[in-house]
């Protein structure tokens, strides 16, 4: 009598056991299920690609990445926009709000998160935190592409987030390099230019960014001189985004602030 009412009350290991993994399971199964739902979604939006129509379609959808390819010979690879790497990759968990995920466009979940700061939101998404993956889980995304993809859903939840643009074919800021020397730098001067428009990258070290006051990363930099390193910093170089990402950046303060780096980089002007 006193046996079979301790059976029905005290679990066995076997029975805690299944139903931990049952406790496992469903979110599991959650999160298939999702996946399942958004692949069914873009099967379905894959129109047919053989008609003429269609295909002069894709072709003037794909026009401003090929034009982009065909000008920035600099450019590995062209690099998603924020919008596109959180439909390919993020919405999968932030639109739905999947494992507690904070939930795309709402300020309530947002808004103590962006309060940690842009720098701080991109280091999460690329070191993953609690139930998010590095990267969402997809190791092929740049670390550029990431910091695009947090901004436009921080941004979409009222931060005002500036996501690093691609070394862009600025064609200003090219002929600006091809038309004279570097603008004399003032270092000085280069400290606030800095923090507000390349601290992003080079605070951190993201996407392979010489870290600010690294000497050994800015030693073999530094060699090239400071024209070079000003030319670089206004056209941009491989993960390196022209001017920065901020297109409206004076030549004058993008040079105080190649000044800066160079100079606490161990560098000379
Ligand atoms: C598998 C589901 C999943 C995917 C895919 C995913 N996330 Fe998340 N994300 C989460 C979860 C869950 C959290 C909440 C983590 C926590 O704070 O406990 C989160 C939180 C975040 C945060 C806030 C971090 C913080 O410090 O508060 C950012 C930023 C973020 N994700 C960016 C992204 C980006 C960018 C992508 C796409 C490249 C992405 N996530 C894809 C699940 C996901
Ligand atoms: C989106 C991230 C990002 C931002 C923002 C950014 N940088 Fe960079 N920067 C990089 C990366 C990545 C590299 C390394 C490129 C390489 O050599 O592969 C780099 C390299 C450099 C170099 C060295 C170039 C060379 O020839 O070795 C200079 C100088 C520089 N950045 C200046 C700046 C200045 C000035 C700003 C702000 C106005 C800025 N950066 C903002 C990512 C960034």
């Amino acid at each position: 009598m006193a046996d079979s009412h301790a059976k029905m009350t005290q679990a066995t290991p076997q029975e805690i056991i299944i139903s931990v993994l049952a406790g496992l399971f469903a979110p599991l199964l959650a999160i298939f299920l999702v996946v399942q739902l958004v692949l069914s979604i873009q099967h379905k939006h894959q129109a047919d690609t053989t008609s003429e129509a269609a295909q002069k379609a894709t072709l003037d959808r794909i026009k401003p990445f090929a034009t982009l390819v065909a000008l920035d010979a600099n450019a590995p690879k062209v690099e998603k926009s924020g919008q596109e790497v959180f439909e390919a990759v993020c919405t999968t968990c932030h639109t739905p709000g999947a494992l507690g995920a904070p939930k795309f466009g709402n300020k309530g979940d947002w808004g103590p998160r962006i309060a940690q700061g842009y720098e701080t939101l991109i280091k999460h998404a690329l070191e993953g935190i609690r139930q998010m993956p590095p990267r969402g889980g997809d190791g092929d995304l740049s670390d550029t592409e990431v910091a695009r993809a947090v901004a436009y859903m921080a941004d979409a939840a009222g931060a005002k987030f500036k996501a690093p643009e691609a070394a862009a074919p600025a064609a200003p800021a090219a002929a600006g390099a091809a038309g004279g020397a570097a603008p004399k730098a003032d270092p000085a001067k280069g400290k606030a230019v800095y923090e507000a428009n390349c601290a992003a990258c080079h605070a951190t070290g993201v996407a392979g960014a010489p870290k600010m006051g690294d000497k050994a990363a800015w030693g073999p930099r530094v060699k090239q001189g400071y024209a070079t390193l000003y030319s670089h910093a206004l056209n941009g170089i491989r993960g390196m985004p022209a001017k920065g990402g901020n297109a409206g950046l004076s030549e004058a303060d993008l040079a105080n602030a190649v000044g800066y780096l160079m100079t606490q980089g161990g560098g000379k002007l």
